[in-house]
């Protein structure tokens, strides 16, 4: 099983920005964690990271080509105004699982609005880095 974990801007700021709320655990920190899950479970995982819609859109046609099974996708700020990566996640049809570290619907209005939700398997927001993880093992289970 190959996933693509796509994270958008603002979050390789992780453990700087907004730690309130985002926790003071790094990017670095996260990406070690995912490493370690796959790497236990046998799962071969890349980990993208992007602050530009274009090149959040361009790797996820990517992983068209690539016959990627599985997309666990943190659009951040994207997941409220982007029609271009929900078209993408369309597009490719790879099935995917949207993810959030903190809980949008507990926030500003303007968060409460994913494109992206229209198109994930599922959401899993608030659980922090752990949200990660369980994205993993849904796209396991409904991938086999
Ligand atoms: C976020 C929530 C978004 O509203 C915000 O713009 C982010 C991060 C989250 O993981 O909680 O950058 O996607």
């Amino acid at each position: 099983m190959k996933i693509l974990v796509i994270n958008g801007p603002n979050l390789n700021f992780l453990g700087i920005r907004e730690p309130e709320i985002y926790g003071k655990n790094t990017y670095k920190n996260l990406c070690e964690m995912i490493y370690d899950k796959c790497a236990r479970e046998n799962i071969e995982v890349e980990i993208f990271q992007s602050n530009y819609e274009g090149a959040l859109i361009d790797r996820i046609q990517d992983a068209y080509f690539e016959k990627i099974d599985g997309i666990v996708i943190n659009p951040a700020a994207y997941t409220h105004t982007s029609i271009a990566i929900l078209d993408a996640l369309k597009a490719v049809a790879i099935p995917c699982v949207e993810v959030h570290i903190s809980d949008i619907n507990e926030r500003e209005d303007f968060r409460k609005v994913s494109y992206d939700a229209l198109v994930a398997k599922k959401q899993i927001k608030g659980h922090g880095f752990e949200g990660y993880l369980e994205a993993i093992d849904y796209l396991k289970e409904i991938i086999k």
